[in-house]
């Protein structure tokens, strides 16, 4: 089976969050069951950099006005077609967001252009690649369907992720020409959304199934309050909605064998884990006592539930607990952070930013992870935290519901507790679910039991990737 992914992020080439976690892991775990994954990436500086011999498949003139190459090469186990084009793609800044933070103004061009090749290679132009199906991700590949839909792929399956449905990519009508679709896709059941264009939206319409990556997420898009104005869109594509948990790589996540973390271990001996916790506290500057040290990795925003937490760290800190954040987003969330560790040297810690080897460390070092999200698709950094004997704090939510099990009075009784969650999501849930997990903590021997639950637990893609599979094959076989 040949699948075209198409995605705007992927592991280890471009990453801003965990959808390039899952473009970059579901491949490697579909080729242990016979899949062939090739993955469409934009060609920004930091893929270019990244490609050893690439070879030039095609030269394409006309990428909606735009010259552009194809490039084809192996990197890091993942078959990649590079789209080149230097105009959409070639620029100082992140994969969206300009040197100062804003929306590149042309981000509508440059992933409708990614998914307009998408739809050009289910549509032949490849003459050795042909694929069964197009796995698209969130709105930057969500044009895919639609382009396959009033193309000649239109006979090709196709299946759209929704990694997070807070990101619709909506643009004004004015773009519409320029996309060069038929006139009859502005319509309600095509791409047209409140008058203007909606990508993820259009994506949503077309495609011939529908996931996201979890199944609480699955049922709360349904509802007004997670549907975020596509709930009507989705319960009317009901019957092809899926939810599937994401898994990890838990080659790169596996703390027996992980370069970044100051010593190895397994849930067999956890005493090594002391060894990355006295790194956390060197390069956190915190007191070496005993006390519980939380930690965070996330992005700063609203979404993740961190404006909870300038409410909440005096509590922490007053009950014996330490902090370690790391993370970089909403400026005001980020001053109040820093606020608060200058409040609380010693007890708090913080680095603004993005590190990838600070991440591992700190699901080595720290006790516990708080992840106290309002909305979570799936969430990655539990699962990692359940890998690394790290215990989850999370909010009862989406994906972190699905994957957490709270250790309530039954789970407890039956040895089957791996985290702590909370609900209501707001600050004074959190300072209850930070207490609770400060009194486990006191507990060495349940605590330990916690942490080794959490290890046993199958957070890899072996499960997830074989319902990719089912429904790959159900996909394909009913349009044969
Ligand atoms: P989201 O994609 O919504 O941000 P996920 O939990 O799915 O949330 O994925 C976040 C990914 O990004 C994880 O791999 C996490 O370790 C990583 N991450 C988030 N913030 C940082 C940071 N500041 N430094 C390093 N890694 C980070
Ligand atoms: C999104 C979601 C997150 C999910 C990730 C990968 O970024 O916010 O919950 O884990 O995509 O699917």
């Amino acid at each position: 089976m040949n699948i075209l992914s198409v995605t705007s992020e992927i592991y280890p080439l471009v990453k801003t969050g965990g959808l390039a976690d899952v473009a970059g892991a579901l491949p490697l775990a579909l080729k242990s069951l016979g899949i062939r994954t090739r993955t469409l990436v934009p060609g920004y500086p930091a893929v270019m950099k990244r490609l050893a011999k690439p070879v030039e498949r095609l030269h394409l003139p006309d990428v909606l006005g735009v010259g552009a190459r194809l490039l084809e090469v192996t990197c890091e186990g993942l078959e990649l077609l590079v789209l080149d084009c230097p105009a959409l793609y070639d620029r100082v800044g992140g994969p969206y967001l300009d040197a100062t933070g804003n929306d590149f103004p042309d981000n509508w061009k440059r992933f409708a252009a990614l998914s307009w090749v998408g739809a050009e290679i289910a549509g032949g132009l490849l003459d050795d690649f042909q694929p069964d199906l197009v796995h698209a991700h969130d709105w930057q590949g969500a044009l895919t369907p639609v382009y396959m839909r009033y193309g000649r792929a239109h006979a090709v399956p196709s299946v759209l992720t929704i990694h997070n449905i807070a990101f619709q990519g909506q643009f004004g009508f004015n773009i519409f020409a320029e996309l060069r679709l038929p006139p009859h896709a502005f319509a309600m059941d095509g791409i047209e959304y409140y008058g203007d264009i909606g990508y993820l939206k259009g994506g949503l319409q077309s495609a011939t199934a529908i996931t996201t990556v979890s199944p609480s997420y699955a049922g709360e898009i349904l509802q007004p309050s997670f549907g975020m104005g596509l709930e009507g869109v989705i319960a009317a594509r009901e019957n092809v909605l899926h939810g599937i948990v994401n898994g990890i790589d838990v080659e790169t996540w596996d703390p027996a064998r992980d370069p970044e973390i100051a010593a190895p271990y397994s849930a067999a001996n956890l005493k090594p884990r002391a060894a990355s916790r006295e790194a956390l506290c060197e390069h956190f500057n915190l007191d070496r006592d005993s006390g519980p040290i939380f930690s965070i990795v996330s992005r700063l925003t609203w979404q993740k539930g961190m404006d909870l937490l300038p409410e909440v760290v005096d509590d922490l800190v007053a009950h014996g607990g330490k902090l370690a954040i790391l993370g970089s987003g909403d400026a005001a969330l980020e001053g109040a952070l820093l606020n608060a560790a200058a409040r609380h040297r010693g007890r708090i810690g913080i680095t603004i930013g993005y590190n990838e080897q600070l991440s591992h460390l700190l699901q080595a070092g720290a006790d516990a992870i708080l992840v106290p999200s309002r909305f979570e698709p799936c969430g990655l950094t539990q699962l990692y935290a359940l890998r690394y004997g790290c215990i989850p704090v999370v909010a009862r939510t989406g994906g972190l519901a699905d994957t957490v099990i709270d250790a309530n009075h039954a789970a407890l009784q039956a040895k089957c507790a791996t985290g702590v969650q909370f609900s209501p999501i707001n600050a004074d849930g959190l300072r209850q679910a930070i207490h609770r997990t400060i009194r486990l903590y006191a507990d060495r021997k349940l605590w330990t039991q916690i942490q080794k639950q959490g290890m046993k637990a199958d957070v890899s893609w072996i499960r997830s990737a074989g319902r990719y599979a089912e429904l790959y094959s159900s996909l394909i076989s009913r349009t044969a």
